[in-house]
Parts: structure tokens; C-alpha cells; sequence
């Protein structure tokens, strides 16, 4: 952990001046602490939507916006990208440390070995309808984890907590999908690595077995990989502020999972594809598009563009593009949806407005493509955001919990109501 800087910064307010220690990172973030600012003057901070607000320290994942940089735990994004694994990554955000082979082995086979799910919780997908979502699917049978276990309240139960959510989650997203086709469940097989089971349980039948392309996997492990975790985000913040209740671990992931559907979070991977699609069967021209993007009287925005922490190329946008090519070419899928977003890309980069806004395309502009490219259906795409997340909300739980400044979650307000005022009895109003 950073140590605090010898500095201070000084407010002065009605007369008064007060002295505010200032914290440093170790890439040399600086931070005004402000807890006692409150107590001292009465004054708290307004920042609508947390744009400069800390809320926590945290040694997990490092991210420059302004260089388009993304490091887990030190390490940078493009060399995970290049030569690890999903599991691998895993284990590095849970623990701090890449895994030794011993380590990763062990991990693997605890997650194996944990896959199936109760018979009994299986059942609860029967009740959700056939046309719902698979992200409030999920949402609820991950909550519905903490009625069939135990609560996770000592080293041993958080760690049993920890496997059972990761080895669970494909289980969980691939029977939701099953469920909204009409299909029977496929049960995973242990012979099979994280993504190779993954894709089995999605298209294997009982009338076929799934020949399971190691490319397609491989490709699957690289998304899960960049998605893994992105520090304070929206959903991520909500697995801190739930967890900091001390509710169950499985009840604060199900509370990250909704705050992930949202289409400016992580649904938006579904919406850039629906927007591609809708440029290539109707209105045919990026150009067109883009116009009602920078309209301010149309709500339409460039789906995948723009970042509240990159003003420049997201990294993990970068290392998508280039995979696209590959996939595709591989898969042999047609490129015409990765085509339109190339077109748009490069007239939104060459356009006053994105330029003057720094807006560039996020990890959710390509990732879709080879979703799409897989095979994966489109209402799936964020609940393979959620796949890949896991690891990330729930290291940061962990991290949350061993803080030395660890306190309940709850921010202050400015508030604008009404001033007090009597009670006016029905009939006299
Ligand atoms: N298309 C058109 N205009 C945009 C876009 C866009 N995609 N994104 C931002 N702007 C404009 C916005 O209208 C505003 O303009 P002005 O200053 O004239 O009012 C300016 O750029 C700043 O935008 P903002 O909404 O204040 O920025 P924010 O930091 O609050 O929001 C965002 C960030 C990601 C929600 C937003 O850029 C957006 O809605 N993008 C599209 C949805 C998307 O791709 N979300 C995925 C984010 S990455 C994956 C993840 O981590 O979830």
C-alpha cells in the first residue's frame, strides 16, 4: 500500500482554513482525504456520479485513462492477453500473485469439481419465463446460491464461497440460456477446461454431443481475460457498497450482476451489436448514424463509445479489433458487422465532436463481433461480461473486507426538498 504523502491541502471557507492530508498512489495518484472535513466545518463534498471522488484504496487493478493503460495487480493488460489464462488471471486478482503450477492445479480442480448444480436449485430456472432476460436470470439464481449454502463467515466457508461462484457461473449462464430455448440442461463435464465447458453446456444435447473448436475457446478465455476486472466501475461499486453491509457473498455478486445489465455498463455490448445490425438492414450508412448520435435532441448515442475514466483508445478495445480479423477468418463468419464498426470508428476518431470529447471506442465496441462471430446469442453477450467479471467483484470484496479503513458504505446528500412545513389533513388541501 501507498504510504501518505507529507502534503496537505488547504481549504479555506468562511474565514476558516483547513488543513486536508493528501494521500498518494503507487503510480503517484494524489487523493485530498477528506474525513474529517465534515466534523470540522460541516462542509461535505458533491460529486454527482463519483467522477472524482475515491472512494477506497486498492492494490487490484491499475488504469491510466489518459495513456490507455490497464494493469492487473502490476501486470499489464496485453501481455495477459497474450500468454495467460482466465483461471490464471483469477487467481492473480483473488490472491495478488500469479499461481504457481502446484497452485493453478489445485485451482482448477477445485473449480472442476464444483460445476454441477443441486438438482433441487436446478429446478429454479423451471419458474423463470422462457422470453426473460438471462442477465436477471442470473441475478437471481446467483442470490439463490446463498439459500442452498452456507453464509461464507470464516476463511474456510469464504474460500469454498469463492470456488463454488466461479465454477458455477458458466453452469448457471449456460442453463438460463438452455431454459429460454425450451432445451433440457447439458450437465458439465470435468474434462473439459473453464470455456471448453462452457460451450459444451450452451450446444451439447442430449440427441449431439458439442465438438468444441479450441479456437472458439481460446478465444472465450481471451474475453474473459479483459474483463476480469476494471477497478471502481458501476457494478463494482455496488459489490462494495452491497458487501459493506456484510450481506452474503452470493447476495452482493447478484446485486453487481444488476447493476452490470445496464446499457451504459456492461449491456452495452448487446446494444452495439443491435446497432450494428440496425445500420447494416436499414439505414445502411455509419454516417447517417452518427449524425443522430451527436444530435442533443436525439437520445441516440454511439453504443461501445466513450469512457468515464479512458480520454483515450481503451487498451482492451485495441487487443479486440485485431482479434476480430483472426476470428472471423477462422470461424469463417461474415465481416460485415465488424466492417460497419470499422467504418464508424473511423469517422467518429476523425469527428469534431468525439475528438473534442475524447470519446474512443470501450471494450464493449468489438467484443460483441466475436460474440456474435462464436456463436453466442446476443442476449447472452452480458452475461458473458458477467463470466468474466467475477473474479474482479469478488476480489475486491475480499480486499474490502481486510481493509483497515473498512466502514459501511453510505454517502451524504445535499438536500433540496421542501423546508419544514405542517401536516395539512385530508379534505383541507
Ligand atoms: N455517443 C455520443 N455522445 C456521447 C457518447 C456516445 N457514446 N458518450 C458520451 N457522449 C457525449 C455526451 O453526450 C456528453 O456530451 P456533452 O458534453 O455535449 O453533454 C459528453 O460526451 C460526455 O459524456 P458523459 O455522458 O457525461 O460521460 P460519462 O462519463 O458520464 O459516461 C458513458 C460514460 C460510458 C456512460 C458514455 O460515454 C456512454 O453512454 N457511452 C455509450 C454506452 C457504452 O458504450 N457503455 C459501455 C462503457 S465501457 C464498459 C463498461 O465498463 O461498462
Amino acid at each position: 500500500m501507498a504510504d501518505a504523502s507529507q502534503d496537505t491541502a488547504q481549504l479555506t471557507y468562511d474565514g476558516k482554513t483547513y488543513n486536508l492530508p493528501v494521500v498518494e498512489g503507487s503510480e503517484g495518484e494524489r487523493a485530498i482525504d477528506i474525513r474529517t472535513l465534515r466534523a470540522e466545518s460541516g462542509l461535505i463534498t458533491l460529486d454527482p456520479g463519483f467522477g472524482n471522488s475515491g472512494s477506497c484504496r486498492s492494490a487490484i487493478t491499475y488504469i491510466d485513462g489518459e495513456k490507455g493503460i490497464l494493469r492487473y495487480r502490476g501486470y499489464p493488460i496485453e501481455e495477459l492477453a497474450s500468454h495467460s489464462t482466465f483461471l490464471e488471471v483469477a487467481w492473480l486478482l483473488l490472491y495478488g500473485e500469479l499461481p504457481s503450477e502446484a497452485e493453478l492445479a489445485t485451482f482448477t480442480d477445485e473449480i472442476t469439481r464444483h460445476t454441477m448444480l443441486h438438482e433441487d436449485y436446478r429446478r429454479l430456472f423451471d419458474f423463470m419465463p422462457k422470453n426473460a432476460h438471462p442477465m436477471p436470470v442470473a441475478a437471481a439464481a446467483v442470490a439463490a446460491l446463498s439459500t442452498f449454502y452456507r453464509e461464507a463467515d470464516n476463511e474456510d466457508r469464504i474460500h469454498r464461497a469463492v470456488v463454488r461462484l466461479l465454477a458455477k457461473m458458466p453452469t448457471i449462464a449456460a442453463y438460463a440460456y438452455k431454459h429460454s430455448i425450451g432445451q433440457p440442461p447439458t450437465y458439465p463435464k470435468n474434462d473439459l477446461g473453464y470455456c471448453s465447458n462452457f460451450l459444451h453446456m450452451m450446444y451439447a444435447t442430449p440427441c449431439e454431443p458439442y465438438a468444441v473448436d479450441p479456437v472458439v475457446a481460446k478465444a472465450l478465455d481471451l474475453l474473459l481475460i479483459l474483463h476480469a476486472d476494471h477497478e471502481q466501475n458501476c457494478s463494482t461499486s455496488t459489490v462494495r457498497l452491497v458487501g459493506s453491509s456484510l450481506s452474503s457473498l452470493f447476495a452482493t455478486i447478484a446485486s453487481g450482476i444488476s447493476a452490470l445489465w445496464g446499457p451504459l455498463h456492461g449491456g452495452a455490448n448487446q446494444k452495439v451489436i443491435e446497432m450494428l445490425e440496425r445500420i447494416a438492414d436499414e439505414e445502411g450508412s455509419a454516417d447517417v448514424f452518427l449524425k443522430k448520435a451527436k444530435d442533443k435532441d436525439d437520445t441516440t448515442r454511439l453504443m461501445g463509445f466513450g469512457h468515464r475514466v479512458y480520454k483515450s483508445y481503451d487498451p482492451r478495445a485495441a487487443i479486440l479489433k485485431e482479434t476480430c480479423k483472426g476470428v472471423i477468418e477462422r470461424v469463417g463468419g461474415s465481416s460485415q458487422l465488424l466492417e460497419i464498426a470499422m467504418r464508424l470508428e473511423e469517422i467518429a476518431l476523425s469527428d469534431s465532436y468525439f475528438v473534442e470529447r475524447k470519446l474512443y471506442p470501450n471494450v464493449d465496441f468489438y467484443s460483441g463481433v466475436i460474440y456474435k462471430a462464436i456463436g453466442i446469442p446476443v442476449n447472452m453477450f452480458t452475461v458473458m461480461f458477467t463470466m468474466g467479471r467475477l473474479p474482479g467483484w469478488i476480489a475486491q470484496w475480499l480486499e474490502m473486507r481486510k481493509d483497515s479503513d473498512f466502514r459501511i458504505g453510505r454517502p451524504r446528500q445535499v438536500y433540496t426538498g421542501s423546508a419544514k412545513r405542517a401536516y395539512v389533513p385530508l379534505g383541507k388541501r
